[in-house]
């Protein structure tokens, strides 16, 4: 009986060994994103745990660090880079800096609806962007989605670029979206987001352009009453991670990475399509004006030496890619 007891004493002190063991051995996956913890980025970021931590029976756990805790998307890209971060939901903003193959996503009225740009970013083209990531010391796990930006501002309401002419908007850190937004007269201040909210709040710039989904995830209503839909850029995001923590994994483990992103992705772009459709009537209700009349032909026009300007620097190939594939 003695005998027994010891036995039974070991087996259980070798299963809560192995137990403490196992839960010593998860290794943490920080992941970083801009926006609030109810923001879209968020839900993928949920998603992406959810489906790692499952698939992997807990041997990572991911650590979700929202609202620029570890600092702003070019910030985030550069700690991939070199191993200080793991996994990044990022907008396309600042990464033409690091992988100017995108650049071409960020080109105003590329894509006419979601379903096209969604179409292109699953297809060929998406899927060589993603692989094009590798040759800069990252590695593009999938494209997930910020949605169509538009303009917002506190002093007037704009219809056409001659209403946006002399405002001073703030835009991503990417020399596309600058150009476009000269060629539209408009005098483009760019800034990281973390520091977005106040330079509003002070009037260090009059207005800034975002999509739905991150109006209202960052209440923009408090510092901006002018809104206006003229959906100018499809603003893709994407989930990356660090080759540093991709390039110690097994193919399964990896597998599991890709599964985590696509998850995400498909969990991000739902709430993208949700706030699309509920996103305005909130914004209303929290005081904005919104203007939905928008003449969308002028700015069309008034952008278009951008995109000769980015086919002077990178060639058409593509540029006719992405059009001949939706
Ligand atoms: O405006 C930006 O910088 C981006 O759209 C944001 C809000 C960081 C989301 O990727």
């Amino acid at each position: 009986r003695r005998s027994l007891v010891t036995a039974i004493t070991s087996v259980t002190t070798a299963a809560l060994a192995m137990g403490a063991l196992s839960a010593q051995a998860a290794q943490t996956v920080n992941l970083g994103h801009t926006l609030s913890d109810s923001s879209h980025y968020s839900v993928g970021a949920d998603a992406f745990k959810e489906t790692l931590e499952r698939l992997s029976d807990g041997e990572f756990e991911v650590v979700e660090h929202p609202s620029g805790a570890l600092g702003g998307e070019r910030a985030m890209i550069e700690g991939l880079q070199i191993g200080t971060v793991d996994v990044v939901i990022t907008s396309t903003g600042p990464l033409g800096n690091f992988v100017p193959g995108t650049y071409v996503l960020d080109l105003p009225f590329l894509f006419a609806d979601y379903d096209e740009a969604r179409c292109v970013l699953d297809g060929e083209v998406g899927q060589d962007l993603l692989d094009k990531m590798g040759e800069h010391n990252l590695v593009g796990l999938a494209w997930s989605e910020n949605g169509f930006r538009h303009m917002t501002n506190s002093r007037r309401p704009v219809t056409s670029p001659a209403d946006a002419e002399g405002l001073k908007i703030r835009t991503m850190e990417n020399k596309v979206h600058m150009e476009a937004f000269e060629q539209m007269g408009v005098s483009p201040t760019p800034m990281a987001f973390p520091e977005v909210f106040t330079a509003l709040q002070q009037g260090t710039v009059d207005g800034q352009e975002n999509p739905i989904t991150v109006i209202v995830a960052t209440k923009f209503w408090e510092v901006q009453d002018h809104l206006s839909l003229t959906g100018h850029v499809y603003s893709p995001a994407v989930v990356l991670s660090s080759p540093i923590l991709i390039d110690g994994l097994s193919e399964e483990e990896r597998s599991w990475f890709d599964q985590a992103a696509q998850a995400s992705a498909a969990a991000t772009r739902e709430e993208v399509s949700r706030l699309e459709r509920d996103g305005v009537a909130l914004l209303r209700e929290n005081g904005m004006t919104v203007n939905t009349e928008i003449d969308k032909g002028p700015f069309q026009e008034a952008v278009k030496p951008a995109y000769q300007i980015y086919t002077d620097q990178y060639g058409s190939e593509m540029l006719d890619r992405v059009r001949g594939s939706d």
